[in-house]
């Protein structure tokens, strides 16, 4: 199936840029519908712009409430056919109206292994914590921060001499491969949610030419 993707950004935009990337290349099988930011004049839309995709500025700060920026959010991305919705360095947490717009179909990139060290700065949380191994993980988007089924995540070392940027930045490195690789996946049918009692749900993924988690079950 080919993803009809909304990106949303607040930053540099350069997760974007990896999803943008493997699109072009047929590493993903996806349409960039729309970018929106909830932020004017970042960089994201200067590389939106660039690869000639639709974006969109719906600044948070003109609405009362998260609410009211959902629904102006909700209307930008209908507009556009929006499907699927890539959160990509995006800084606000999502109503709970908003996300039953797109439901199970939220995706987001976090800059820790979770359930360690969510909400921002997590980088530097795992930095300043001495952590050995950091990285990144790509879930499913639910009512809490950072809190959703864990699709897949990347490990990096954390080196005696790395200041805080140097670990951030090979973090970085990891998403713009850990991200379009896992959206790729819910491309092609091979994931699913699984529930269990008394536990966080987890997420299954089909082997590589196996659609379903079904279809594995059933051999
Ligand atoms: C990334 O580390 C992302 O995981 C975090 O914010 C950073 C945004 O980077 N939420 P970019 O805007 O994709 O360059």
């Amino acid at each position: 199936m080919t993803l009809e993707l909304g990106v949303l950004v607040s930053g540099g935009g350069s997760n974007l840029e990896a999803i943008l990337a493997a699109i072009a290349d047929g590493r993903l099988d996806a349409r960039c519908r729309l970018v929106l930011s909830n932020r004017p004049a970042v960089f994201a839309l200067e590389r939106a712009r660039a690869a000639g995709v639709p974006s969109v500025v719906v600044d948070h700060k003109q609405y009362p409430t998260r609410d009211a920026f959902g629904r102006a959010a909700l209307v930008e991305l209908r507009a556009h056919g929006v499907e699927w919705l890539a959160l990509a360095g995006f800084m606000r947490v999502l109503s709970a109206d908003f996300l039953a717009a797109f439901p199970g179909r939220v995706v987001n990139i976090h800059p820790s292994l979770l359930p360690a060290f969510p909400g921002v700065a997590a980088q530097k949380q795992a930095y300043d914590a001495g952590v050995k191994l950091a990285g990144c993980t790509v879930h499913f988007v639910d009512a809490g921060v950072d809190s959703g089924p864990i699709i897949a995540q990347s490990s990096v070392p954390v080196l005696e001499s790395d200041s805080a940027e140097d670990l951030r930045l090979r973090i970085l490195e990891q998403e713009h491969v850990l991200f379009p690789r896992a959206l790729q996946w819910i491309a092609e049918g091979r994931v699913q949610v699984v529930s269990r009692a008394g536990a966080r749900d987890i997420v299954a993924i089909a082997p590589e030419g196996k659609t379903s988690i079904a279809e594995v079950k059933e051999r």
